[in-house]
C-alpha cells in the first residue's frame, strides 16, 4: 500500500496531521553477516500515514525493535529504503539513519535523570540541543506537565513519584520538542492492568492533542486495539508484514470499549494471527534445539 492509500485508510483521527509518515520500503537487516548472521528483517514494507497510530505485535525476537532502531538510527540496515515525509532516512548509500529530534523513543525501562526535577526532566533536551532558552523550556515544560494532569509534581524527582506519574513526564519530555514521530518500545510492559489503563488514556489525550505519528511496539492485543489505527502483525523472525487489523473505532476512545464487541472482535482476529506465527517460532525452536 502507498502512503496515499495509508492516509485514506487510517481514521478521521488522523486527518489533521501532515506530517510524520513513515515509509517502509523492502527492508533487510542482518546482524552480523560476517560472523553470527542472524537475518532479523527480510523484505519487510510498512506505509505509516501522518498522525497514524501504528501498532506493532508479533513473536518474541521476531525484528520489531530492530525496525524501530532502524528508524531511530540507532541500527543501520542491509538493503531496502525508510523515508519520512518523502525524505530518505536510510537506504542505499546511507544504510544509518541520522538520529534527530523529528523522531523521538521511549524505551521500556524508563530514562528519566533520576537527579532531576520532572520538570527539569523535561526542559532538558530542548536546553541543551540549543532550541530554547533556560527559562522557555522550563516554562514550556511545567505547561505542558499541566496539561498531562502532572502540575502538582512537576517540582519532584522521579523516585519521589509513581511509576505511572514518571511514565507520563516521559512522554511529556519526548514530546517537548515537537517531533514528527514518537517510537514506543513496549513502554508500559511491567505496568499492572489498573496503571496500565491510566496510561492508555494519557497517552490517547496526548495524541489527540499532538496528532504525532506514533509507531509503538507491544505484545499485549488489547492494548494494541485500544490504543491503534492499525495493528500491524509479523512473522515469526524475519519479520515480515503478516497482517494488517484496521482498527476502525472513532476516537475520542475511553474504556467503555473493551467491552464492546466490535472490541473483542479485531483482539480476537489479530489473537489468531499472532499465535500462529507464535507456534512457528516455538516449533523453530525445537527445531534447533533437536
Ligand atoms: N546486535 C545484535 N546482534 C545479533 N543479533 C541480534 C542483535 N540484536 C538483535 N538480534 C537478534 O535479532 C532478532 C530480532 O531481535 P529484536 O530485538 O528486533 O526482536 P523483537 O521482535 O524486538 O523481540 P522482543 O519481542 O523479544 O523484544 C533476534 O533473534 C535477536 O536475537
Ligand atoms: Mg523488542
Amino acid at each position: 500500500m502507498n502512503t496515499a492509500s495509508a492516509q485514506a485508510n487510517s481514521t478521521s483521527s488522523a486527518d489533521a496531521a501532515t506530517k510524520g509518515a513513515i515509509s517502509i520500503r523492502n527492508v533487510t537487516k542482518i546482524y552480523d553477516p560476517d560472523g553470527v548472521n542472524v537475518l532479523a528483517v527480510e523484505d519487510c514494507s510498512i506505509e505509516i500515514a501522518p498522525g497514524e497510530v501504528c501498532m506493532i505485535v508479533g513473536p518474541s525476537g521476531c525484528g520489531k525493535t530492530t525496525l524501530l532502531n532502524a528508524i531511530a538510527g540507532f541500527h543501520s540496515i542491509t538493503s531496502g529504503q525508510i523515508d519520512l515525509d518523502g525524505e530518505m532516512l536510510c537506504g542505499p548509500g546511507k544504510p544509518l539513519a541520522d538520529q534527530g529530534a523529528d523522531r523521538v523513543v521511549v524505551f521500556q525501562n524508563g530514562a528519566l535523570f533520576p537527579w532531576k526535577t520532572l520538570a527539569d526532566n523535561v526542559a532538558y533536551g530542548p536546553i541543551v540541543q540549543g532550541t530554547m532558552t533556560k527559562a522557555e523550556a522550563y516554562g514550556k515544560a511545567v505547561d505542558m506537565l499541566a496539561e498531562a494532569g502532572l502540575s502538582g509534581v512537576a517540582g519532584k524527582y522521579p523516585g519521589e513519584v509513581s511509576s505511572g506519574m514518571a511514565r507520563r513526564a516521559e512522554i511529556v519530555r519526548a514530546l517537548i520538542n515537537d517531533p514528527k514521530v514518537l517510537l514506543l518500545d513496549e513502554p508500559y510492559r511491567a505496568m499492572d492492568a489498573l496503571t496500565k489503563s491510566i496510561m492508555h488514556e494519557s497517552l490517547l489525550e496526548v495524541y489527540d492533542r499532538t496528532k504525532v505519528t506514533i509507531f509503538f511496539i507491544t505484545h499485549d492485543l488489547e492494548e494494541a486495539i485500544f490504543l491503534g489505527d492499525r495493528v500491524i502483525v509479523m512473522t515469526t523472525r524475519p519479520a515480515r508484514t503478516k497482517k494488517i487489523v484496521d482498527v476502525k473505532i472513532e476516537r475520542p476512545r475511553d474504556y467503555r470499549l473493551l467491552s464492546s464487541e466490535e472490541f473483542r472482535v479485531l483482539v480476537e482476529e489479530t489473537k489468531g494471527a499472532v499465535h500462529e506465527e507464535a507456534v512457528k517460532a516455538f516449533e523453530a525452536g525445537e527445531r534447533e534445539l533437536a
